[in-house]
């Protein structure tokens, strides 16, 4: 008989075929009054599987006291009561370094493309506005410092990117961790030491609003701020306000507190850059993702360690 698991939202299609080759998939989204179906699957329901913007509540984990193991389709965990799970006894796995350098591409194509304008380049030509005369001149990369808020794998990956680009490096986290780059504990002294700053950190209560309204306006007219981490660790109305009125220079943003909705101001703005939460969404990455969440749930039915735990 096939073990059964509870899949919380869609995943990427090829890994949720797989689960349900492998194993009775209960499709949470599917049911239309979902705490019932979660009470009708309590006595036996062990595994949880979840995309990362879904997550899991700790009343969720609560109506299936028997769930020991929530395979989380993501990195970053910000969306499951991780504190919740540990209370409860319930691993959490998430899948780390496969993603690494697909986020970071995106940080630096958001960086390029914000300092050169290239989406507003392309509206440009699309739109029959280059033969009534040229484009505005940009900003250009070469003499600027790169700030980076959280300095994990992710935030690494971004700098050995960035110095390809001739940008010095200045971070920002819980900890100076001796890498080289000029280290400021407080966010606020990171935006005064760079031209260009770019959230990198894990979401979640401890970086919430890390870039507040001061950072924003320490970064200034000339500034640009990048997003690839969560939209929670940023001030949103403050950062809006600050692009809708000149105090900041320009953004780029693939994540949004609200998503998928963008708040409204921004679609009007010719130096804001917007991606649909893409940093991971190639196919061989959202593959090997996937085979993360697959290795984690095959090795909890098998009873052996889990591969990549956060708990
Ligand atoms: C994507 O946002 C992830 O956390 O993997």
């Amino acid at each position: 008989m096939k073990s059964e698991l509870i899949l919380m939202a869609p995943i990427y299609a090829a890994t949720q075929q797989h689960l349900e080759a492998h194993y009775l998939v209960h499709c949470l989204w599917q049911a239309s009054d979902q705490a019932a179906k979660l009470a009708e699957l309590a006595d036996r329901i062990d595994t949880v599987v979840t995309p990362g913007g879904r997550g899991m509540k700790a009343a969720e984990m609560r109506a299936l006291p028997k769930l020991k193991v929530i395979a989380c389709f993501a990195v970053g965990v910000d969306a499951v009561d991780v504190a919740a799970a540990t209370e409860l006894g319930i691993k959490v796995t998430n899948t780390p370094d496969v993603l690494t350098e697909d986020v970071a591409d995106l940080a630096l194509a958001l960086i390029l493309a914000t300092v050169r304008r290239v989406a507003a380049g392309d509206r440009f030509v699309r739109s029959g506005d280059w033969l009534k005369g040229a484009l505005p001149l940009t900003q250009s990369m070469r003499g600027k410092t790169l700030g980076i808020i959280g300095m994990g794998r992710i935030g690494q990956a971004i700098a050995q990117r960035a110095e390809a680009f001739g940008l010095r490096i200045a971070y920002q986290g819980p900890r100076d961790k001796h890498l080289g780059y000029a280290y400021h504990a407080d966010p606020v002294d990171l935006a005064k030491a760079c031209d260009i700053l770019v959230a990198a950190c894990p979401g979640g209560d401890a970086t919430r609003g890390i870039v507040s309204k001061a950072v924003i306006e320490t970064l200034g007219p000339e500034g640009v701020f990048v997003n690839i981490a969560r939209g929670s660790v940023v001030d949103e109305p403050a950062l809006v306000d600050a692009l809708v009125h000149g105090r900041l220079g320009g953004a780029g943003l693939d994540v949004f507190v609200d998503e998928p909705r963008v708040p409204e101001a921004l679609l009007m703005l010719d130096q804001v850059v917007l991606q649909p939460h893409v940093g991971s969404a190639s196919h061989a990455t959202r593959t090997a993702m996937g085979q993360l969440v697959l290795d984690n749930v095959a090795a909890w039915f098998a009873k052996q360690p889990l591969p990549t735990a956060v708990n």
